[in-house]
């Protein structure tokens, strides 16, 4: 079984994935973290996330086993992997990983921004989970300020709708809810419910 997760950014999505590959058993790739870690190393390069070579570079460099979980989750890792994720020839890099992250027999949960339309159009379950800009950035604001950033409730709301407007309106795989996609509005929903819900529709659709 393959389950596609998509969905802006902080919408719940990757803690929904998480919670649906242990209870079914799947393995889980968040696709995300494969855009931040390239992001991360064009700047830790001292080079431009908008650069294409470097950025190109970085992601045919990427080794999946070896990203820095903790560094790529900071707001300038997550700024910079929108930038290289605008750039076809590095979609077109980690579509490769992706797609062989996926053809796993055994199945997979794969969350991102374009599972369901671009990566996986064929799996059996898809979700596109989504939430109010100001729950998505009151969410972000709580997991970055246990990282020890301080940034204002404004500034951050800014900076997500940057990202979003970046993810949807770009021309290579942007991000769309699927045709055949659940619609999961999280805005009102705790981790609990909101898990309970993506459970249900799995359950539903494997009948
Ligand atoms: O889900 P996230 O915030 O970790 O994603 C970081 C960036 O990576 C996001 O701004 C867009 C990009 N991304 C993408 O273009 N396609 C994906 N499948 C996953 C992420």
């Amino acid at each position: 079984m393959i389950i596609a997760v998509d969905g802006p950014t902080a919408s719940g999505k990757g803690t929904i994935a998480k919670h649906l590959a242990a209870r079914f058993g799947l393995k889980r790739l968040d696709t995300g973290a494969l855009y931040r870690a390239v992001g991360l190393a064009v700047l830790d390069a001292g080079g431009d996330p908008g650069d294409e070579a470097a950025a190109v570079a970085a992601a045919e460099a990427l080794d999946l086993g070896a990203i820095d979980e903790d560094r790529i989750r900071s707001s300038q890792a997550g700024l910079a992997a929108s930038k290289v994720a605008v750039i076809p020839a590095v979609r077109l890099v980690l579509r490769d990983a992706q797609r062989a992250f996926a053809a796993d027999p055994a199945g997979a949960v794969l969350d991102g921004r374009d599972i369901g339309t671009v990566i996986c159009p064929d799996a059996d379950v898809k979700l596109y989970v989504t939430a109010s800009l100001e729950a998505r950035t009151a969410r972000r604001l709580k997991e970055l300020q246990a990282r020890g950033e301080t940034i204002s409730f404004e500034a951050l709301k800014a900076q997500i709708a940057e990202r979003d407007e970046r993810d949807t309106n770009r021309a290579e795989s942007p991000l769309r809810q699927a045709a055949d996609a659940h619609l999961l509005d999280t805005t009102e929903m705790d981790v609990a419910a909101a898990v309970e819900a993506a459970v249900g529709v799995v359950e539903t659709v494997r009948g």
